[in-house]
């Protein structure tokens, strides 16, 4: 079939969940599915990789061999990623800008503050109860030295709790996904965006009384969502890789783009049985008052 273009463009999401023991996880996905962008046959040489934004020199803040050599932010970053049993291409971005780090800031703490607000009608059943003591999420570099070090492995399935530690942090918590398709020069702001709230849709699936002692659901997953509005996680710093990847038709090689996406939390969520927030009335249960940017949130600990 010949035929080109945007049309043709299919954007899939494969979102996965942390996966360590005494942490509730879900299962890879259902929303699994294939298109390939058919804007070229060929593979492209030659594209330098662009490394944007976050310090990358992880020593200044923490000295990560002390987990060992394993750890995530240790490891040497791959040139290439392969992906859902498509042939490897090169990484031609790595990291995340000061633009899209306020980008996933906003992403977050825009979706904290419906949900604290009560205007989050959705869930199974929804709508969902308001919050008292969700916490506005500020940056973190040590948990992005850390997500940037497994997206650079090309992030399959999670990291190791121990492997994701910072010097801050024990205990991480963390959201991956990854993208298939599309236009090679959408801004990654926007993809970030798009991103976050793909995690957040999860709360289709959100019982009203899963807030109160975090347990499995009827149906689907929810994980991602609870970690994203988990309301004693204060930190997240998020890592991406941008990579080509080809797919052999008829002998030729068809190009697309792959993306993959980690944020990491600190503290951890997702506990099982633990609380995701306490109801109540929005911002009635702060340790540092009410933030300023967000009416339902609480302020920041570290302000
Ligand atoms: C690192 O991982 C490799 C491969 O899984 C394993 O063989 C090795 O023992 C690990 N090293 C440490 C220090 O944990």
């Amino acid at each position: 079939m010949a035929v080109k273009g945007e049309g043709r463009t299919l954007v899939v999401v494969l979102l996965m969940l942390l996966g360590f023991a005494n942490i509730y996880t879900d299962a890879i996905s259902d929303r699994m599915s294939f298109g390939f962008n058919e804007e070229a046959d060929y593979i492209e040489l030659g594209d330098f990789i662009e490394t944007d934004g976050i310090n990358m020199d992880s020593s200044s803040t923490c000295d990560f061999t002390q987990f060992g050599s394993n750890h995530s932010a240790v490891l040497p970053p791959l040139d290439e990623c392969e992906k859902f049993k498509l042939i490897a291409g090169e990484i031609y971005h790595r990291g995340t800008s000061e633009d899209d780090k306020q980008s996933i800031l906003e992403a977050h703490n825009k979706l904290r503050n419906k949900v604290a607000g009560g205007s989050e009608k959705k869930g199974n059943p929804g709508p969902q109860p308001s919050g008292a003591n969700l916490i506005e999420l500020v940056w973190n570099d040590q948990l992005a030295v850390s997500a940037q070090g497994w997206a650079n492995q090309c992030a399959v399935k999670h990291d190791k709790a121990g492997n994701r530690q910072t010097c801050e942090y024990r205990t991480v918590g963390q959201n991956v996904a990854h993208k298939r398709g599309g236009k090679k020069n959408i801004p990654s702001t926007r993809r970030w965006d798009k991103i976050v709230n793909n995690l957040y849709n999860e709360v289709k699936n959100m019982p009203d009384y899963v807030v109160d002692k975090l347990q499995k659901v009827p149906k689907g997953s929810v994980g991602h969502y609870t970690q994203l509005i988990w309301a004693k996680t204060r930190e997240v710093g998020c890592g991406a890789v941008f990579y080509y990847l080809y797919k052999e038709k008829k002998g030729k090689l068809r190009k697309t783009y792959g993306r993959t996406f980690v944020c990491n939390y600190g503290p951890s969520g997702n506990f099982k049985g633990g609380q995701v927030y306490e109801r109540g009335s929005p911002a009635s249960n702060c340790e540092n008052g009410v933030s300023t940017t967000y009416e339902n949130l609480c302020a920041p600990l570290s302000e």
